[in-house]
């Protein structure tokens, strides 16, 4: 046999063995699977002739198991060719796609890597759904040119579980694969981290730049040399708004290894001691519903409020600045608010718009579930509840109190009504105190049997369900797709109607309550929602998948899923590009700092000011520190995102790894966002890249700082950075 034939030969038998092999990479499209757990099933010897065969492109709901959840495992026999090591390091990765929810991975009997954690383990399970999973193996674990065995350990909480994403891959691996650098925080600076699974022989570069100006003060390199499975420390210090870089090269890889920090450093100036307005020009409800309406003025308090105007049937009280109360008669109601305390007064002009519609700006607000997730509790909301007004956010209009997932009870009552479960002790109590303090109540549930978190939906019952919310005074409903899917499964139309049918039934008992309440859509985005999102009357949809605290994920949500969608917004009706990641987030009963640097936040809030979005924040509002104030609670910026001509901004232009966005204002102006999603600093002629979208001005306005700027100049914008500012 000739050598192509031996090759033709050993492709065909990889293909009937699943298998695809490049010089690169080999492809592992099929292995066996079994539900279950046995320490036993990670050793090379365990003899699985009798698991399953499966493929890795369908979660393990669809290979008929009775039930989804809990644990499961995966082994994959391969021959692992010694031609993949060459010409490269000596060490081989496992490419295994995202993984639902969280696995453990060995090679050989050997632990390979570990992602998300199990219900075991201190702490219990927490999901990584969304991470991709790349392990180094070591080569001496490796049988070359044999038989090895990967075996995949997986947890699976909700559906779907398990590797279902496209084929399992070996690779070879590039610098970045097998050493990582990160930049830890310390008491008077930073740590850069260099770990490595490889011996790696090369130079870091540390270097000190100003984060306003984006002057270099400091360089400095180091020569490192680094053995197998080993890490140094190297100890960079940090003062106040310097930003700080540093980056590892090894010569025998192109690619460099970078990490960067920047103090968190505050742009928006201080409120005034003096009342300021900083709420919504106007507010929707419909003739006889409560109206649930919080001045938002900031300024030392005590304050006085009084209002002008008010309609007959709606009453303000006059020390917390709160409207209730309700107004048969429908029209345009022009009113005139005010506060008063010991330093001085303001007012601001306010329409109350008795008519349809309601949501007639993006509403703003918390949810628990970005913190909380499924540990949310009747007295951690109420926690944020009081933050929102103690700490003044309330002051910037921040209204709404949302409970996601994780409040239901797990039995209806004989008669199928829902019940919250014994976290929440006394809903109703809980809604009459946020409304007596201008707050408005929102809460979570599906159209299927089950929610995303395993709790009771409200298939069947959805006239029931939306009763029991009135009678808890509910303003606002999120209602999540999720345990529906079985349901559009078991159809057999998969047309649009399909998609609209859950929404329409519940919209229809929402409606017949007598109180507004928002409807805010959750199924991310399927079946082009934003087209008929307005026809359900729907209030907000969400158009793209769960967000989390990563630069990927606010890419992809932020830049990669909203263009295009800015001709279905406008008030009454928002696109929905998920919750906010500031602050202290974690999804669990343990909380993190948002993974987001200060320049991603900025890049984060402001990209969302433009979208219209709903301004919803994840984090624990009762922890929220100065800088994550910092950023909610800019009344310039927030005024873009609460704009009453409600036109959501349209993306211009994409170049060379930047993007301006703008949307056009009620008074003729122009707010326009010019975003770096580079991994370096870029400075940019002002004037220049205004005239790209066609406005030209001598000054303009920079909305995080507050302050007019002359657009004949050059402005650094840091890398996942921004600047924002007003086109008069
Ligand atoms: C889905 C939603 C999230 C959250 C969870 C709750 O994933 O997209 O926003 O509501 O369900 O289980």
């Amino acid at each position: 046999m000739t050598m192509n034939q031996v090759r033709i030969l050993l492709s065909a038998l990889l293909l009937l063995a699943g298998l695809t092999l490049t010089a690169q990479e080999l492809s592992i499209g099929r292995g066996r699977f079994q539900k279950g757990d046995n320490p036993a099933w990670n050793t090379f010897s365990f003899d699985d002739n009798a698991w399953q065969e499966v493929t890795f492109h369908q979660p393990w709901e669809e290979l008929g198991l009775e039930s989804a959840n809990g644990i499961g495992w995966y082994r994959i026999h391969v021959v692992i060719p010694s031609s993949l090591k060459k010409g490269t390091v000596d060490a081989i990765m496992l490419d295994l796609g995202a993984i639902d929810d969280s696995d453990q991975t060995w090679v050989n009997g050997h632990l390979a890597g570990k992602d998300g954690t199990f219900p075991e383990e201190p702490g219990g399970y927490s999901s990584e759904y969304g991470k991709r999973r790349y392990y180094v193996v070591d080569p001496r674990w490796v049988n070359w040119d044999r038989d090895n065995v990967i075996a995949i350990r997986v947890y699976n909480y909700g559906d779907p579980g398990g590797l279902y994403r496209g084929d399992v891959k070996i690779v070879k691996p590039s610098l970045k694969d097998f050493a990582k650098l990160s930049l830890v925080a310390g008491d008077s600076g930073y740590q850069a981290v260099l770990t490595t699974s490889v011996k790696t022989t090369g130079t870091l570069q540390i270097t000190v730049s100003d984060v306003m100006t984006g002057n270099l003060e400091k360089s400095e390199t180091r020569n490192v040399r680094l053995s197998a499975w080993k890490e140094k420390q190297f100890f960079c210090p940090l003062a106040p708004q310097k930003r700080l870089k540093v980056r590892y090269s090894d010569p025998r890889f192109p690619e460099v290894l970078e990490a960067e920090v920047c103090a968190p450093y505050i742009l928006t100036p201080p409120a005034p001691a003096t009342p300021r307005y900083n709420g919504p020009l106007v507010f929707g409800v419909r003739p006889g519903s409560p109206v649930v309406f919080r001045l938002a003025f900031s300024g030392e308090k005590p304050m006085k409020y009084a209002v002008e105007g008010l309609p007959e049937g709606v009453v303000l009280d006059e020390d917390k600045g709160v409207l209730s109360g309700s107004c048969l008669k429908e029209g345009d109601y022009p009113l005139v608010v005010k506060a008063t305390n010991e330093k001085g007064s303001a007012h601001a002009a306010f329409t109350l718009k008795v008519g349809t519609q309601i949501g007639l700006t993006p509403p703003m607000g918390w949810n628990s579930w970005n913190c909380w997730a499924l540990s949310v509790s009747q007295e951690k909301v109420m926690a944020s509840a009081a933050a929102l007004i103690n700490k003044g956010l309330a002051d910037y209009g921040y209204s709404y109190i949302n409970i996601d997932d994780a409040w239901e009870g797990e039995e209806r009552t004989p008669e199928g009504y829902i019940q919250a479960n014994e976290k929440f002790p006394d809903m109703k109590a809980l809604g009459d105190w946020l409304h007596s303090n201008g707050l408005k109540f929102g809460i979570y549930s599906s159209p299927g049997d089950y929610t995303c978190g395993g709790y009771l939906g409200s298939l069947d019952h959805e006239k029931q369900d939306a009763e029991v919310w009135n009678s808890w005074g509910v303003d606002y409903l999120k209602y999540d797709w999720c345990g529906y899917s079985k349901v559009f499964e078991a159809g057999r139309d998969k047309s649009e109607a399909a998609y609209i049918r859950p929404y329409l039934k519940m919209q229809q008992f929402l409606r017949e309550q007598p109180r507004d309440i928002f409807y805010s859509l959750c199924q991310y985005g399927w079946g082009k929602v934003w087209e008929w999102g307005a026809f359900v009357d729907a209030n907000s949809w969400r158009t793209s998948h769960d967000i989390v605290d990563t630069w990927e994920s606010l890419y992809v949500t932020g830049f990669e899923r909203q263009p295009g969608l800015h001709p279905y917004a406008g008030p009454g009706h928002w696109n929905d590009p998920d919750m906010l990641i500031v602050g202290k987030v974690g999804w669990s009963s343990s909380l993190r700092d948002s993974r987001l640097t200060p320049d991603e936040q900025y890049t984060h809030i402001s990209l969302w000011s433009l979208l219209a979005a709903n301004m919803l924040i994840g984090c624990d509002i009762a922890q929220i520190d100065e800088f994550t104030f910092n950023l909610l609670c800019n009344n310039e910026v927030n005024a873009v995102n609460q704009d009453i001509l409600g036109h959501q901004a349209h993306q211009d232009v994409v170049e060379d790894g930047m993007q301006i966005w703008s949307r056009d204002l009620y008074d003729g102006g122009h707010a326009v966002g010019i975003f770096n999603l580079n991994e370096a600093s870029v400075p940019v002629q002002l004037d220049g890249a205004l005239e790209k979208i066609g406005l030209k001005a001598d000054t303009v306005r920079d909305l995080w700082r507050q302050k007019d700027i002359p657009t004949d100049a050059i402005y650094v914008i840091p890398p996942h950075g921004v600047l924002y500012v007003r086109v008069k």
